[in-house]
């Protein structure tokens, strides 16, 4: 067995996150490039749902089957292992890219310079914030006309709400993009537009070398000597420790596309990256260099053949080496289970493996045991924390419209809602049963998959709901006497937890200043 430290030392497990079409993609297959686990470009497949393609099931279910190969990818790059955890592109399933988060040590932005920063983006940089999650942003596309870098930067700030460091400069945009100014390492990279392989780089003393002058002309050089000499008076000096704490992010500018940039972004992010951090348990805090293996389960993927309703889930190693056949306790089902096919992610393939370590993913495959946020361990009682599900943004009754499958009914709802396709509550005064969703896609996903994996059929029927939200209260008579009040609005979710339906912002408003005893959550963990 390799030496513990060393492993964890080498790893470095991390997510690519962005707003549709930025070139989350694009990057990603370059990563791969350059640590040899791909040979030519276009290999990685775009995991994104077409945007037409709101209604399209066979697009969906190709696109599931993309996604499982490409769900984790491993590679090594010199010393380091490298795990990259994909995301899916498409915003209805932000609730899955929220989960994938928590089983990340950093995340890298991509932002088009076009665009700046987006809506989705400024989501699920919310989710990195909470969990100080470091960040390090990469500006993309700077091969085409976009906005000014230092705009870039501002609106970087003000919108991700981070402090911001560059650590590449470029020298203009568009069809004058040059190429860039390396601050982190101090070269200069320049720009020969080319889609499969890597730039030269032009060696330089300073920034005042006047190499800097004969390659890339006078009046560009003189502009790169102030931009570069305002960075360095308006940004502090660039502190890998606030990087690490989520304070400030690094920023690089490139062009995925050209695999310009990429390299250098690679280089420092294996540097100043973190390797896999202790993780808090609700118990207590789990560190990686710990000997008795943990781990959890942070995603569930459904297989593709609809007569096997089996799943692979995917768990996260928290600490110790995980081996394979070695007995570990299932702690919510209180038993020991032993995995005889668990699977590695290297490259885009997935092989059976014999041990992994803290950092690295393992996929197992399971017919129904798994639920999301399970904690697999040596014996102890540990349940992980941070697998919080947010407060939907649609909601719709699930109505059952063959009372032969009640049965088969019942239990996939309940198998979609483990894997945590979308959240369930049921209404104490009707005791109906909500369907809570990040978007329109899920319900069409849940319809189809129903009655292909489950043989049942099922309806939707509209509910007007503004947001459902978890409470609690010091005060149990101020709690009951809100459930009272509110009774037609009270739900459970799967938990058993209460939940209030407001089906107004106002209607919202107005039960936080009349119940000030109450706290009202957003997300399911609190
Ligand atoms: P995503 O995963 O974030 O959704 O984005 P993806 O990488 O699929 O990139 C979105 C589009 O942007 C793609 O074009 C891609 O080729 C392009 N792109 C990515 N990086 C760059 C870049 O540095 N410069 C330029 N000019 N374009 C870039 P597409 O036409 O939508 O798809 P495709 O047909 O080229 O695959």
């Amino acid at each position: 067995m390799a030496n513990l430290n060393s492993e964890i030392d080498k790893r470095r497990t991390f997510a690519i996150i962005s707003h549709p079409d930025a070139g989350k993609t694009t990057l990603t297959e370059k990563l791969l490039l350059f640590g040899g686990a791909i040979h030519v470009a276009g290999a990685v497949k775009s995991n994104k749902i077409k945007k037409t393609a709101t209604s399209d099931w066979m697009e969906i279910e190709k696109q599931r089957g993309i996604s499982v190969a490409t769900s984790v990818m491993g590679f090594n790059y010199g010393d380091y292992k490298i795990n990259i955890l994909d995301t899916p592109g498409h915003q209805d399933f932000a609730e899955d890219t929220f989960r994938t988060l928590t089983a990340v040590d950093s995340v890298i932005i991509v932002v088009d310079v076009a665009k700046g920063v987006e809506q989705q983006t400024r989501r699920l940089m919310e989710v990195c914030r909470m969990r100080h999650t470091p960040v390090i942003i990469f500006v993309n596309k700077l091969d085409r006309e976009g906005r000014d870098p230092f705009d870039i930067l501002d609106e970087l700030e003000s919108e991700l709400q981070i402090k911001v460091r560059p650590l590449s400069w470029p020298i203009n945009i568009g069809l004058n993009f040059k190429g860039v100014y390396n601050i982190f390492e101090g070269g200069l990279d320049l720009f020969t537009p080319d889609k499969q392989k890597v730039t030269e780089r032009v060696e330089i003393n300073d920034i005042n070398d006047s190499i800097i002058d004969d390659t890339i002309g006078e009046r560009d050089a003189t502009k790169l000597r102030d931009d570069i000499e305002l960075i360095e008076g308006v940004y502090p000096e660039f502190n890998v420790d606030d990087y690490l704490a989520g304070k400030v992010a690094p920023v690089f500018f490139g062009s995925a596309l050209n695999t310009f940039g990429v390299k250098e972004l690679l280089d420092c992010f294996v540097q100043i990256a973190p390797s896999p951090r202790p993780i808090q348990a609700i118990e207590r805090e789990v560190k990686p260099q710990e000997e008795k293996f943990t781990g959890f389960v942070f995603k569930i993927h459904a297989n593709m053949d609809p007569n096997h309703r089996s799943c692979i889930a995917f768990v996260k190693i928290c600490s110790g080496v995980f081996q394979r056949n070695a007995p570990y306790k299932h702690v919510r089902h209180n038993k020991t289970l032993k995995f005889a096919a668990p699977t590695a992610f290297m490259a885009q393939k997935k092989d059976i493996v014999d041990e992994a370590y803290p950092g690295d993913i393992v996929g197992i495959p399971d017919s129904g045991n798994f639920k999301i946020g399970d904690t697999l361990t040596e014996g102890e009682e540990l349940h992980f924390k941070g697998l919080p599900s947010f407060s939907p943004e649609m909601f719709k009754y699930i109505e059952n419209t063959d009372p032969m499958k009640t049965k088969q009914l019942n239990k996939g709802i309940e198998q979609l809602m483990d894997e945590g396709v979308a959240q369930m509550f049921t209404n104490q005064f009707n005791g109906r049963k909500i369907i809570g969703t990040v978007g329109q896609l899920q319900f069409e996903v849940i319809q189809y998959r129903l009655l292909h994996e489950y043989g049942a059929q099922c309806r939707w029927e509209p509910i007007s709901l503004y947001k459902a939200c978890w409470i609690e209260s010091d005060d149990k008579e101020a709690l009951e006497a809100f459930k009272k009040r509110k009774y037609q609005f009270m739900a459970v979710d799967k938990e058993g937890r209460d939940v209030f339906l407001a089906d107004s912002g106002y209607v919202l408003q107005m039960a936080q200043t009349d119940f000030p005893k109450i706290r009202f959550h957003f997300t399911s963990e609190f």
